[in-house]
């Protein structure tokens, strides 16, 4: 079973997913009990049209929870236009450290997904604050993020998104690191198919592609809510993804002790390994702005 904390836009179209794709049963938990049962009672309602034959509830007890694989948590409060994501810092890690102690009493062995921004320093939080195994806690890190760069480039190209491979590290935020010694089109590096001022103005796109949403729409809701569903999917059926998330290094990257993204093998123990890989010069040093991007904020936590 999988709980989600949070039944707002992204924690409710994250939950329809999951059911969509039959991954597992959800419990939804909201501190607004009648959403929580709302949202589980309308989906529950859909059911028979996805061919869901799970269970699906909402709840405000937290103890409802027991018995979770795996933990989600979306709530907090999300970006308004103008806003970055480290400007909620403060208001967010009071949320998650309430709901950290709760997942360490109902559900200390499930692994725990975090979602809430920002969401390295939430996930860093959840890391020192859970007792939870380190690698059974991960971020939702730079997978949107990735999965973005690699619709800019599709685009730039004029290619189907299936065939476009990238990976996006670093803070997800507004010091990530679109890589793109790594982007390709069926293995064909897009340094050799797109210009250096294409390739910049699709890092670029990349880097704003949340802004840009909530610019036009105050949210951002499918993107988060389909990435989700797919980590989820990762963990539930131990599909060992290669995929971006938010994890402490052990020295890999020139990290430790902070939560930031980098490429993990995703799978049924949570973040199964990280993967260290070779970095350009310019790479490293927009990797290195990143952790201390997050190091500085880390620090500015209130206690
Ligand atoms: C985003 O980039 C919510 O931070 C998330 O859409």
């Amino acid at each position: 079973m999988i709980t989600i904390v949070g039944a707002g836009k992204v924690g409710a179209s994250a939950a329809f997913e999951i059911l969509r794709y039959r991954i597992s049963d959800v419990t939804l938990i909201d501190i607004a009990e009648d959403l929580a049962k709302g949202e589980a009672l309308d989906m529950m309602q859909a059911a028979p049209a996805i061919e869901f034959d799970g269970k699906i509830r909402g709840t405000n007890d937290y103890s409802e929870m027991e018995g979770s694989e795996l933990v989600i948590v979306i709530a907090g409060q999300g970006r308004k236009p103008g806003m970055t994501r480290i400007d909620l810092m403060n208001n967010n890690a009071k949320i998650i450290r309430s709901i950290v102690k709760q997942v360490a009493k109902h559900a200390p062995d499930s692994k725990l997904m975090i979602v809430t921004n920002p969401v390295d320093i939430m996930t860093y939080i959840a890391r020192k604050e859970s007792g939870l195994p380190p690698n059974h806690v991960f971020g939702m890190g730079n997978i949107l993020d990735t999965l973005r760069f690699r619709s800019y480039i599709a685009q730039e190209l004029n290619v189907s998104r299936q065939d476009v491979n990238a990976l996006v590290i670093g803070e997800h935020g507004d010091s990530m690191v679109p890589l793109v010694e790594y982007a390709s089109v069926t293995g064909i590096p897009i340094t050799t198919l797109l210009t250096k001022q294409q390739i910049d103005k699709v890092v670029q796109r990349t880097i704003n592609s949340g802004a840009d949403v909530i610019k036009l729409k105050g949210a951002t809701i499918y993107a988060p809510a389909a990435v989700i569903a797919l980590m989820a999917d990762a963990v539930i059926q131990g599909r060992n993804r290669v995929l971006s998330v938010s994890t402490c290094p052990s020295g890999e990257y020139g990290c430790s002790d902070y939560s930031i993204g980098v490429p993990v093998v995703l799978g049924k123990n949570g973040v199964e390994r990280i993967i260290d890989l070779k970095l350009t010069p310019e790479s490293k040093q927009r990797f290195e702005k990143s952790i201390t991007k997050i190091k500085t904020a880390v620090a500015q936590l209130k206690k």
